[in-house]
């Protein structure tokens, strides 16, 4: 926990979550217990314990390589896990609604103490579908707890449903389309998973579609040398989506910059980044992080300071990645409360619900 009072007390919107991020061994263990599931990988500390072992190794391939590991098969629990595999792996646990309102509780009441009054939640439908569980029963159970967090905890909420990018762009469409029923409670479409060789540009047709519908759309271009500019260009220009997630390397290429800055906002959302430094550092130098978020945040670039994977990068959530910003990038407290205003601004929330929250 960060003892920062300003960055407690600042009101707050989130708009870079995974929901399947907050599984936390305990909490992927509780839902194997009621649901008489025999973990795939016994020793969730094995799991764990390999991915800190990729977390000091700041080579991003090697954190997100699908093929890394021993070789061994899924059974043995010594066998090393990529982050991918360990993350999709932990679905199996998730089977009835009662498991998807529990999870989506689980978060609303975090972010409730932390002050986080509307976010914006990735869910990655293809990895549910993939063990059998139906639509009904996970937006069943996300609908409860959204509304219950809405009613009794003060947090609004909508979701933003991901594809996988290296699943086939077909799988995609046919996923929009079984989403349609739920559309009121969908506000953007997103794009995530392992991003090696899987340009947004792919799934050009499903993203089309889906801002023809009146969806926001948006897509993650993660940090490193391995992901290319051309990504993020596709995001920003080609596909003219209305948001880019991480989207970091930008800050090392001027041109890339004037075109995120040249991107006008739309009636009521600015465009922007969501920026999440405890997902970089696990893989990236510090001082390179840091010091790109500032040079975004000089360039009047907005960004939305947000947590990832909580339960994948030691438990940290909105406000420590709040607190490393501040301290690492040297922010004033004016400065903290100009990147909640930004983050404000360029969230999907209806106006009175934006204006309701600064
Ligand atoms: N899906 C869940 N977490 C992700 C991440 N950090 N990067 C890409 N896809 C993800
Ligand atoms: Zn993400």
């Amino acid at each position: 926990q960060t003892p920062d009072p300003l960055i407690l007390a600042l009101p707050k919107v989130e708009l870079h979550l995974h929901i399947e991020g907050i599984l936390s061994p305990a909490l992927k263990w509780k839902f194997a217990t009621c649901n008489n599931i025999q973990l795939r990988h016994p020793s969730t500390n094995r799991v764990f314990a390999s991915l800190s072992e990729y977390s000091d190794s700041h080579d991003p391939m090697k954190f997100h390589s699908k093929t890394s590991g021993s070789g061994d098969t899924m059974n043995n629990s010594e066998e090393t896990l990529s982050f991918f595999e360990a993350y999709y792996g932990g679905f199996e646990v998730l089977k009835t609604k009662q498991d998807y309102y529990d999870l989506g509780m689980h978060y609303f009441h975090r972010a409730a103490e932390m002050n986080v009054r509307y976010c914006e939640l990735f869910f990655d439908p293809q990895g549910h579908t993939k063990t059998g569980v139906s639509w009904e029963i996970m937006m069943g159970g996300f609908r409860e707890a959204q509304e219950e967090a809405e009613r009794e905890l003060n947090v609004r909420s909508s979701w933003i449903m991901c594809f996988l990018r290296d699943s086939p762009p077909e799988e995609a469409m046919a996923h929009y389309l079984a989403a349609l029923p739920y559309r009121d409670m969908i506000v953007g479409i997103g794009l995530d998973s392992y991003e090696v060789d899987r340009p947004p540009s792919l799934f050009a047709e499903v993203f089309a579609r889906a801002r023809a519908d009146g969806f926001k759309i948006t897509a993650h271009c993660d940090v490193g040398s391995c992901y290319p500019l051309s990504h993020i260009h596709s995001v920003v220009t080609e596909l003219g989506m209305d948001r880019l997630d991480h989207g970091l390397n930008a800050a090392a290429s001027p041109e890339t910059i004037a075109s995120i800055k040249a991107r006008g906002g739309d009636a009521g959302a600015e465009f922007g980044l969501t920026i999440c430094p405890w997902s970089y550092i696990r893989h990236q130098p510090l001082d390179d992080v840091f010091r790109h978020i500032r040079t975004l945040f000089d360039a009047g670039i907005k960004m939305a300071i947000s947590c990832d994977d909580p339960a994948f990068m030691e438990d940290t959530w909105i406000v420590e990645n709040l607190f490393v910003v501040k301290r690492y990038c040297g922010f004033t407290d004016e400065e903290m409360v100009r990147l909640a205003r930004d983050a404000v601004g360029i969230c999907w929330a209806p106006g009175d619900v934006k204006e309701g929250i600064l």
